[in-house]
């Protein structure tokens, strides 16, 4: 094709333009489009009456939330029936109207959880879904909406998932946990190296690291529960953001969805406003996910090293490990490198949540639709990153020799050195001194720090004296860590019947 064959084409397929300033093929079809999408169809929307015409396919596309809220479903059902019994029990509705609602609603349940319920973008998103199905098998449906707005609806279906959701992923977090735990046990008497700024820097018992993970999970499960918490107060009343004329009983309704305290009294939101524009809880859980996946990350880097042949203390599962396509000998640690990598993903899930409600007025703003998206996101991944965790842990073989020798160097024991010039009455800062200079003197002679000769310290400070070599025996140095915390042995046997108590049930 010549330059100016090739200017005429341009212009004829991406200008709107042929050659002699008609309208192109190509833009005849792209109008088509464009216009079928800006087909005014009457509205089928439940908010259809005061429209003479329905939303442009384009927006409908736009707008619609139900491919993602579609999960909210048992939820939603669980608080229309409940909403039901609240009209029936005030006069809103007749009995047989309240039972004619319910068994519908159970229909639809039972046909969504067999995949046969007929999801319709056109219908926006989970409630009119749902709503417009009930109507098309119960004519008393027409009544459900009374003194309920979609508003507090989905306020309400989002609080029941809430508490649903941070109790599955704090089983999940347990399931790890017991993963760990179990590791522990099967190293009990295995001893590796603490590192400090990634230098070796004192022994510990590589079930004290291990605790330490647990210590961090265990946190993050009590984030979930705190969430859930939060959670635990029922908004429904609160309509779209005044409430209702209508004689309605919120307490009621709390009450049959479980929106409790511990002694059975009814939580229900204290102001109709907050109500429907508060996103907390989203935030909140969000960034309980975002914590736990800095965890899973600071996890997953420490195995990745370890198993570095450069460490070489752990091997890791092949179930949880991928080859290289070009290098044979590969074995890479990808389930630890996508632990960390989701974590970036569930800050910024929390991040988005952030920064969409920062410069909202208050109340309701269909904004706020965009809140369910990374909430599920955060929801999803962090369940994937705990079970993944706990498979890559359940397969971890610890290489005892490596972890031996790496955590023979006397240097680690060179604050047990200082230690033991305290307890000859030399003051901590001038004790640190010598044993610097002792290390140094080591290092100079190129020998082990246990090595140099006793008139080689005594030159460095009066106080060492014959037994200053006991110091480095490993065992002894461990059993003085006794204190709550510490790495000993007796801690250790501590700490293991507490968390072999915590996990059980
Ligand atoms: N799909 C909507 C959401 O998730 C439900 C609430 C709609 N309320 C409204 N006034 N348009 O936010």
């Amino acid at each position: 094709m010549s330059a100016n064959e090739l200017a005429a084409y341009n212009a004829q397929h991406y200008q709107n333009r042929g050659p002699a300033g008609t309208v192109s093929r190509c833009a005849v079809w792209r109008q088509g489009v464009i216009s079928c999408l800006m087909a005014k169809q009457p509205s089928q929307a439940t908010w259809g009456g005061r429209f003479t015409a329905g939303p442009a396919e384009l927006m409908l596309q736009f707008s619609e939330s139900v491919s993602f809220d579609h999960r909210l479903a048992p939820f939603d059902i669980a608080g229309s029936k409940a909403h039901s019994a609240m009209l029936a029990r005030v006069g809103l509705i007749t009995p047989q109207e309240r039972e004619a609602i319910q068994a519908g609603l159970d229909a639809i349940l039972a046909e969504i959880k067999a995949g046969k319920f007929k999801w319709k973008v056109q219908l926006e998103d989970v409630h009119m879904n749902i709503e417009q199905a009930l109507t098309q098998r119960v004519p008393a449906a027409a009544k459900l909406h009374t003194a309920r707005s979609r508003n507090d609806q989905v306020a309400t279906d989002m609080r029941l998932w809430f508490k649903h959701a941070c109790g599955v992923l704090a089983n999940k977090l347990r399931a790890a946990q017991r993963s760990l735990l179990a590791v522990a046990a099967a190293n009990r008497e295995v001893l590796i190296p603490g590192y400090t700024h990634l230098q070796r820097a004192q022994p510990v018992f590589l079930a004290h690291h291990l605790f330490a993970w647990l210590e961090m999970l265990e946190r993050d499960r009590a984030r979930f529960d705190a969430v859930a918490a939060q959670a635990n107060w029922c908004p429904l009343g609160a309509g779209a953001l005044a409430g209702t004329t209508l004689p309605i009983d919120r307490e009621f309704t709390a009450k049959l969805l479980g929106f409790v305290d511990a002694k059975g009294r009814p939580q229900v939101t204290q102001n109709s406003m907050d109500t429907v524009a508060d996103r907390d809880l989203f935030i909140e859980f969000a960034a309980a996910c975002a914590l736990a996946g800095v965890h899973f990350s600071r996890i997953a880097e420490d195995l990745i090293l370890w198993s570095s042949a450069e460490f070489k203390l752990v091997e890791l599962p092949d179930a949880f490990c991928t080859g290289s396509s070009l290098m044979p000998q590969k074995k890479n640690p990808d389930s630890c490198e996508l632990l960390r990598g989701k974590s970036a993903r569930l800050q910024g899930n929390l991040h988005t949540l952030l920064t969409l409600t920062k410069g909202l007025p208050l109340t309701y703003n269909r904004d706020l639709q965009e809140d369910k998206p990374p909430v599920f996101d955060s929801f999803d991944q962090t369940g994937l990153c705990a079970d993944v965790l706990a498979g890559t842990v359940a397969g971890l073989k610890f290489c005892r020799e490596r972890c031996s020798a790496a955590v023979a160097d006397p240097a680690l024991l060179a604050t047990d050195l200082a230690d033991y010039l305290v307890l000859r009455g030399v003051a901590f800062r001038d004790a640190h001194h010598a044993v610097g200079a002792v290390v140094r003197l080591a290092e100079q002679k190129q020998v082990a720090l246990n090595q140099l000769s006793l008139s080689e310290l005594q030159g460095v400070h009066a106080a060492f004296a014959a037994d200053w070599t006991g110091v480095f025996d490993l065992k002894r140095a461990l059993a003085k860590r006794r204190g709550t915390g510490m790495p000993g042995p007796v801690q250790l046997r501590r700490q293991f019947s507490r968390w072999t108590r915590r996990l059980k049930s």
